[in-house]
């Protein structure tokens, strides 16, 4: 437990607008060599399949660097403010935008195909290069986490990094949106029903970003054989599968599962 005055304030604030940002996981430097393990890991990659489609969903079971990146204590306290003490992680995506890159991602809502009820999920999503406008970073519309689900049209449009190309169908104040800008070892926190997108990467480097998907404990899957690991606190529900922890990276296992866990294209 942490509960300071501060971090209750950031859970009011995290209440109201369904985000916050900017936070502190790592200096710049950790960042960077986080970001040159990750570069030796994606020229390793055994799979024959793109590397932005293997490190898609569960990518920690892959990579021992993203393993240690979810579990920072430093990270896990601010999301335990807003999730409560008993937390899960479902999965993690690295997304990963290549210089002048044309890939981007439409307004939509994470949980609208995720499968998870109820709605006690955030995501951190820490950047490992500068997260700017120009390098395509993402967007957010404050408090457009606290209805209910919206409708998403599914248009596969090209270059669209979601799994549906899927598009928020009622109109988005664009007007209002916020700008997520990070430096490297900094995230932000989104709730799974914010609105949210991000648009190309303009600049001549790539672009780096790791989005940790934490539930709590007591979400319930909607379809069977779902798997999730316990990063802190208990699981007193056992609604999933235990996933399994990795001692390398690459591993038969985790790789039968990424492949698995890949055809049911859930998504972002
Ligand atoms: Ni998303």
């Amino acid at each position: 437990m942490t509960g300071t005055a501060n971090a209750n304030g950031a859970a009011v604030r995290f209440q109201r607008d369904g985000f916050l940002f900017p936070l502190t996981a790592m200096a710049p430097g950790e960042a960077d060599s986080y970001r040159r393990r990750i570069d030796a890991f994606r020229a390793a990659n055994p799979t024959g399949r793109p590397f932005r489609e293997v490190v898609k969903s569960k990518s920690h079971l892959l990579c021992r660097a993203i393993l240690e990146i979810v579990r920072r204590p430093g990270i896990l306290d601010v999301v335990e403010d807003v999730l409560g003490p008993d937390i899960l992680l479902w999965s993690t995506g690295l997304f990963l935008k290549e210089a002048h890159d044309p890939a981007y991602v439409s307004w939509h809502q994470d949980v609208r195909y995720w499968g998870l009820e109820p709605h006690d999920i955030v995501t951190a999503w820490l950047a490992l290069t500068p997260a700017t406008i120009e390098s395509g970073a993402m967007r957010f519309v404050p408090g457009s986490h606290a209805g209910g689900l919206l409708e998403h049209l599914d248009t596969r449009a090209e270059h669209n990094m979601l799994a549906r190309g899927q598009v928020v169908q009622e109109p988005v104040d664009e007007e209002a949106a916020v700008d997520v800008l990070l430096k490297p070892g900094q995230y932000s926190l989104h709730h799974g029903r914010l609105v949210h997108g991000s648009a190309p990467n303009r600049s001549p480097e790539p672009r780096y970003g790791v989005a940790i998907r934490y539930i709590a404990a007591h979400v319930r899957p909607t379809r069977t054989g779902d798997s999730a690991l316990v990063v802190r606190g208990r699981d007193r529900h056992g609604h999933f599968g235990s996933d399994r922890i990795p001692s390398g990276d690459y591993e038969p296992w985790a790789l039968e599962l990424s492949a698995e866990v890949h055809k049911f294209a859930s998504g972002h």
